[in-house]
C-alpha cells in the first residue's frame, strides 16, 4: 500500500538509487526484466516522477513495446526499451548502442548492497507497531528478506518463488546475518511463475475471505508457504508472526 505502482518492496529496493542517480552526471539508471517485470514496472514509474532517465532491457527479441499493456505503460512513461535475445539477456550484455558511461546499472530484480540498504525504514516502521517473533516474505532475488534479517534482526523465513537457492545463498553470504534468514524451498511450484490452479483457488479464495489482495507469483506462494508451515506446526505455539505482504499488484489502466 505504499503506492499503487511502486508498491510493496519495489519501493524500498528502489529509493536508495533516486538520491544516487541524482548526483550522478548521467542521471540515468538501467535494468533489467522480463516482459511482466514489476521490478522494470516500478522503475520507470519513478524514473517519470523522478524527472531520471531509465534503460530496460528486456528478455526476448521477439518482443516490441506493444507485445502487453505493460510494456507500452513503461515506454510511454519515459523508459527506453531494448529487447534482447535470451542467450545476450543471460549473460547480461548492454546493447552497444547504449550510452553507459556514468550509468547506474540495478542488476535483474534489483538485488545489490544499495537495494538491500532500503529495507532499513522498515525496521522503524514495524517497531512501532508490532514486535514480533518472525517475519515472513516471498523470495525472488532474496534482496527484501536478506535486508529484513539484516536490520529488523528476528527470525526470517523466506518463501523461495524460483529455483535459485544457490544465487540467494551467495547473496546472503556478503551480509552477516547470524542465522536469521532460512529459506524454505517447498513453494516454488515447479518454476518461476508457473501456474497452478491449487495456487489460484488459494488466492482468489484469500482475497475474499480477507479482501487483501494477492497474486500466485510471489505473495500467493508466500502465504500458501505461511498457512502450510502453520499447519505443519513449525511455529512454537503463541509465536507471533508478520506476513510482510511485497505488492506486485498491478492495477489496470
Ligand atoms: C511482489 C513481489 N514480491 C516479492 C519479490 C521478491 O523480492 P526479492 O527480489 O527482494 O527477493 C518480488 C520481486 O522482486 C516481487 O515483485
Amino acid at each position: 500500500m505504499i503506492h499503487p505502482i511502486i508498491s510493496g518492496n519495489k519501493w524500498r529496493k528502489l529509493k536508495e538509487y533516486i538520491g544516487l542517480a541524482q548526483i550522478n552526471a548521467s542521471n540515468s539508471i538501467i535494468s533489467f526484466g522480463g516482459a511482466y517485470s514489476n521490478h522494470l514496472y516500478a522503475l520507470s514509474y519513478v524514473g517519470n516522477q523522478f524527472n531520471i532517465k531509465t534503460i530496460g532491457i528486456i528478455r526476448g527479441n521477439e518482443l516490441s513495446i506493444n507485445s502487453n499493456s505493460y510494456l507500452k505503460q513503461m515506454s510511454e512513461w519515459g523508459m527506453d526499451l531494448h529487447f534482447l535475445d535470451r542467450e545476450s539477456y543471460r549473460k547480461k550484455i548492454i546493447p552497444e548502442e547504449i550510452e553507459t558511461e556514468n550509468v547506474i546499472v540495478i542488476p535483474e530484480g534489483g538485488f545489490s548492497k544499495v537495494g538491500v540498504l532500503g529495507l532499513e525504514g522498515l525496521k522503524n516502521e514495524l517497531n512501532k507497531q508490532i514486535q514480533a517473533d518472525y517475519i515472513i516474505t516471498a523470495v525472488g532475488t532474496g534482496t527484501t528478506a536478506i535486508g529484513i534479517s539484516k536490520f529488523l534482526k528476528i527470525k526470517t523465513i523466506g518463501i523461495l518463488t524460483l529455483n535459485n537457492l544457490t544465487e540467494i545463498e551467495q547473496n546472503s553470504q556478503e551480509f552477516d546475518l547470524d542465522n536469521f534468514l532460512e529459506i524454505k524451498t517447498n513453494y516454488i511450484f515447479g518454476k518461476y511463475a508457473k501456474d497452478s490452479q491449487v495456487l489460484n483457488e488459494f488466492c482468489d479464495t484469500f482475497n475474499k475471505k480477507h479482501q487483501i489482495l494477492i497474486e500466485p507469483t510471489y505473495t500467493g506462494r508466500m502465504f500458501y508457504g505461511l498457512y502450510d508451515l502453520i499447519r505443519n506446526n513449525y511455529f512454537p505455539k503463541n509465536s507471533k508472526l508478520i506476513a510482510l505482504h511485497t505488492g506486485g499488484i498491478k492495477l489496470p489502466h
